[in-house]
């Protein structure tokens, strides 16, 4: 009897010994976003592909739509561990204290993604991404979403018709100084908490890429969108830097095949998804949509564009010339 007892118990150590062998590595990857958006399609893209070059030793949870974890708390529940992946934009680095990110915001630096790609991929970049390791994360690429629009029930194609608007942005004061530079009233407020804003009067408008606005149904409580593609909203993917660094190496080395081929993937969709995505708002007709003139553009530029160097002193004047340098952009000679 004595004998069968520790037998059975020998069986049932063996078992669970085996199971803990064979259990995958959850990877929590949560985001603020709806999963039929750029951010959303890529890091689904990024669990298939993790547990296909894992070989099943990594099974990647996608939480989209802030059903985790909302902007703030997200950010915080990656120190702490309780998620393992994020992609927040990168108008929201300044809390986890890399502020430079909000270079990324300044109005009419980028006229389209390959002069944006030009600083992703070039030292200012890859530098950003490793002032985060100084915070215990590990940045492991940069996702695009798009360019943004206006919105709100007013057209919004000359720098007065924002006047005492109150406009919802990021938790960015780059984008704070923007929308004071054309006489609006900038609220911080985390994306989950938009369209009910909108919708009961808290704010007046927002801006976002034509993705977000649709997937959200924004655009069924704002009459007015202005293409002004003022500026742009991507993203960092970062991960906890303790448990990347305690994974097995051969499991890491995947992660990062993984994460390469999600990137193309995420910045080969993200322009088409806009573009579709503000196709959508036009057929739907809730949303009146005006592409402002060349003056209209002209106009908006001269007034937000002085945010860079109110800013420097925020982002690096280094970084900014830079960049001015990489994209061959003069403000003085606009
Ligand atoms: C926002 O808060 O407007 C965006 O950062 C949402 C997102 O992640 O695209």
């Amino acid at each position: 009897m004595k004998i069968r007892t520790v037998f059975a118990g020998l069986v049932a150590a063996t078992f669970s010994v085996m199971a803990m062998a064979q259990a995958p590595i959850v990877i929590k990857f949560s985001h603020v976003v709806a999963a039929d958006t750029p951010k959303g399609k890529a890091s689904e893209f990024f669990a298939k592909k993790a547990a296909e070059l894992t070989k099943g030793k990594v099974k990647v949870e996608v939480y989209a739509n802030s059903t985790l974890y909302k902007d703030k708390e997200e950010m915080e529940a990656l120190q702490l561990g309780a998620v393992q992946m994020l992609a927040p934009s990168l108008a929201k680095f300044a809390p986890l204290g890399v502020k430079e990110f909000e270079l990324f915001d300044l109005p009419y630096l980028f006229d389209d993604y390959k002069e944006l790609h030009l600083v992703t991929e070039g030292p200012v970049g890859k530098s950003l991404l490793q002032k985060l390791e100084t915070r215990g994360l590990v940045g492991l690429a940069y996702w695009d979403n798009g360019f943004k629009v206006m919105s709100a029930n007013k057209p919004l194609n000359n720098p007065e018709d924002y006047k005492g608007l109150k406009m919802r942005i990021q938790s960015s004061n780059v984008l704070d100084a923007q929308m004071r530079a054309v006489g609006a009233i900038p609220q911080k407020m985390a994306f989950s908490e938009v369209y009910q804003a909108l919708q009961t009067g808290v704010v007046d408008g927002t801006e976002n890429p034509p993705s977000n606005l649709y997937t959200q149904k924004m655009h069924e409580v704002q009459k007015h969108v202005a293409v002004t593609n003022h500026g742009y909203l991507g993203y960092a993917v970062i991960t906890n830097k303790k448990f990347w660094d305690g994974l097995p190496a051969d499991v890491r080395s995947a992660l990062e095949t993984a994460m390469a081929e999600s990137t193309k993937y995420a910045n080969s969709i993200a322009k088409e998804d806009n573009d579709k995505a503000l196709e959508e708002v036009r057929k739907s007709g809730k949303s009146q949509i005006a592409v402002p003139t060349a003056a209209q553009k002209l106009a908006l530029k001269k007034a937000m564009v002085k945010v860079h160097t109110e800013m420097a002193g925020r982002i690096g004047k280094e970084n900014i010339d830079a960049i001015y340098k990489a994209t061959n952009f003069d403000p003085s000679k606009l």
